[in-house]
């Protein structure tokens, strides 16, 4: 079993790196990795799928050797179209786990396969208005489903309470083993309820990197999600 494999077996709190101060990028993923990190979430966003752009490959690498060296994972959400074209270069930038969106491409099946020939973990997202059927052909192929609970696009949105119900549904379909994935609006009031709907992967950008002190926020999230 692949360390990815192994870490995302169990509930873990990933923190995204989208609402940290990015002129001290490192010292930031260093705080929440000493608290205990082990999964760190990388927003890719191109302009075109979703309005905003972020970072790419140089940035993932840039992190790579930090997070490795702590025993952690580069969790990368491709937030971008026709991801198939580029899951490669995320991957050699040392992306472990890479996310594609089921809206983002016509060719879903392909682009989860393409992320595991570069030797990640294969992972589909769904928006909000998208039904957990859209998993339904692929889902064999999945280490991890994310399931947005924000339109994504944008840190610090509130969580869309439907989501749960969404959870508990995918849930269902996925088989057992496979991670589930919720971003968007967790914090320490939400993530608890997630974990209940069958939620083990919990992102949070806001509620870490939006608070004075990243670390006992994280640690509030982990305890309300009953994670490690
Ligand atoms: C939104 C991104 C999220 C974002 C979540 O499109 O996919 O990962 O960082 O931010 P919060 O936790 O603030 O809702
Ligand atoms: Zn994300």
């Amino acid at each position: 079993m692949t360390t990815t494999t192994e870490l995302l077996r169990r509930r873990r709190i990933a923190p995204s790196i989208l609402s940290a101060d990015f002129a001290r990028l490192g010292a930031q993923v260093g705080e929440v990795l000493d608290a205990g990190a082990r999964v760190i979430h990388v927003d890719v966003m191109d302009g075109h799928f979703v309005p905003p752009i972020t970072i790419g490959p140089l940035v993932v690498g840039a992190l790579a050797d930090q997070v490795h060296a702590a025993g952690a994972i580069l969790d990368v959400h491709l937030m971008i179209e026709r991801p198939e074209r580029t899951v490669a270069e995320y991957a050699r930038a040392g992306a472990d786990s890479i996310t594609v969106h089921v809206e983002a491409t016509p060719h879903l099946n392909y682009a989860l396969s393409a992320v595991r020939e570069a030797g990640a973990s294969p992972s589909a997202a769904i928006n909000p208005g998208t039904p957990p059927s859209a998993l339904a052909e692929v889902a064999d192929l999945l280490e991890m489903a994310l399931c947005m609970t924000v339109n994504p696009g944008w840190g610090g949105q509130p969580f869309i309470p439907a989501s749960l119900d969404k959870v508990a549904r995918l849930r269902d379909l996925l088989p057992a083993g496979t991670a589930l994935e919720v971003d968007g609006g967790v914090d320490p009031a939400t993530a608890g309820p997630c974990a209940e709907a069958g939620a083990n992967v919990f992102v949070a950008g806001s509620a870490i990197f939006g608070a004075a002190d990243p670390a006992a926020a994280y640690a509030a999230i982990a305890a309300a999600a009953g994670a490690v």
